[in-house]
């Protein structure tokens, strides 16, 4: 049975009438067109759909939209634009991180809540936090050194 769920996007309060066990991912992207948060494995594993949920990276394929319910969904249409980017986003086209883009949500969001909570992390912090992002073309290098860059 469909209900309606109060949440925050972006700082943007937002109510949503759907199955209750949908996943966040297509709420997002669906009924909300934020296309940020991309669609991988849909299993929780590569962390292409990375949203920060209350201040943690989290795995929207895998959240039920009852569970984001009167909480606050950062997506990455939430850090910056394509104008004025985010210094995370930033730190990512300096380094010339993306290969294909794909996992790039996933690696920015993680890293965006990896520094706030710790605004100079070690490379191998960085290295952790980032460990259940995947990147199929192997640009893990230029990821790490754009995380690093930003926490400068
Ligand atoms: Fe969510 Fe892969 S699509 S973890």
């Amino acid at each position: 049975m469909e209900k309606t769920i109060a949440l925050r996007v972006n700082g943007r309060a937002v109510s949503v009438t759907a199955m209750a066990d949908t996943p966040l991912l297509y709420i997002l992207r669906n009924d909300l067109a934020l296309n940020g948060p991309k669609y991988g494995c849909g299993l929780g594993e590569c962390g292409a759909c990375t949203v920060i949920l209350d201040g943690v990276a989290a795995r929207s394929c895998v959240i039920p939209l009852a569970g984001a319910e009167g909480r606050e969904v950062v997506t990455l249409e939430g850090l910056g634009s394509s104008s004025a980017p985010h210094p995370v986003q930033q730190a990512f086209i300096d380094e010339q991180a993306a290969q294909c883009g794909y996992c790039m949500n996933g690696m920015i969001m993680t890293a965006k809540a990896l520094l706030d909570r710790n605004p100079t992390p070690t490379m191998d912090e960085v290295r952790r936090a980032l460990s259940g992002n995947l990147c199929r073309c192997g640009t893990h290098v230029e990821i790490l050194r754009a995380v690093m860059r930003a926490a400068r």
